[in-house]
């Protein structure tokens, strides 16, 4: 009975140095990240400045934590439609940004899209609208000209056409489009070479 007890007693003080050692492990280990993610938050921005309100993104507990957090005041395009300047494209065939004031045209609706009684190609000259591109009257999964009726895949414009905010960028884009033809700047032309390179 006393041997049994003085094993029992021999296996708790060996299970117990055990836990203790991988204790101390996991604690270096967690020291090690915890210096880890404090270099990573001294990354420095493009203006040199350090990059505090990205640390909101790397670590879990400051997303629980909004007490800090400001919202940034942001503009919107402000000149109404018909008195706003173009952007140039993003790139060849880059959805178009939109330059307008967008109050009381959003949101689009299955019964109310605003958007269509300027852009659609019947009216848009007109208004000094640029038109609905080929693209947006043509099923592009099913192969089908729509006859001038806009695509449903295409009804939503606000997915792919954004106004625009005076927030100050964080980082320096250096992407700089080429096109193939200077007009492209301006204007699209994606039905057209849609299947260049296909055969
Ligand atoms: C009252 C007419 C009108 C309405 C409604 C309207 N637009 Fe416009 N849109 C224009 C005009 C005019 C322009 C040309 C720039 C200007 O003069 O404001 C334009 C420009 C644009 C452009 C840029 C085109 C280019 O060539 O760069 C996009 C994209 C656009 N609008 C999208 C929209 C979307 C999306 C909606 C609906 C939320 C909408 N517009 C509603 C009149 C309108
Ligand atoms: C699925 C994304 C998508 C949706 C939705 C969409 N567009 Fe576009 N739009 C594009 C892309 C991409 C281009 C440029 C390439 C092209 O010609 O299709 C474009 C081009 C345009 C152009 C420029 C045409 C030119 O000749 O330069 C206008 C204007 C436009 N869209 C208006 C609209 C309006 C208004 C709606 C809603 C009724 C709409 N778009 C919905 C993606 C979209």
């Amino acid at each position: 009975m006393k041997a049994r007890i003085l094993a029992g007693l021999a296996c708790a003080v060996l299970v117990f140095s055990g836990y203790a050692e991988a204790k101390e492990e996991q604690k270096t280990s967690s020291s090690v990240q915890t210096q880890k993610v404090e270099q990573k938050n001294k990354s420095k921005l493009a203006d040199g400045k350090e990059a505090k309100d990205l640390n909101i993104l790397r670590s879990a507990s400051d997303v629980m934590d909004e007490e800090e957090v400001k919202l940034v005041d942001i503009n919107w395009t402000k000149p109404a439609a018909g008195e706003a300047q173009r952007y140039e494209r993003s790139f060849e065939n880059a959805p178009p940004m939109i330059p307008h004031d967008l109050e009381g045209l959003i949101p689009i609706t299955a019964d109310n899209n605003m958007c269509v009684t300027c852009h659609m190609p019947e009216v848009a000259k007109d208004v000094g609208a640029t038109a609905i591109p080929k693209s947006h009257l043509y099923s592009i999964r099913n192969k089908k000209d729509l006859d001038g009726k806009l695509s449903d895949d295409r009804f939503n414009c606000t997915v792919c056409h954004v106004p625009q905010a005076n927030v100050e960028a964080k980082f320096k884009n250096n992407f700089k489009p080429e096109y193939r033809d200077a007009n492209l700047s301006q204007h699209s032309n994606l039905l057209d070479v849609l299947n260049e390179g296909v055969r």
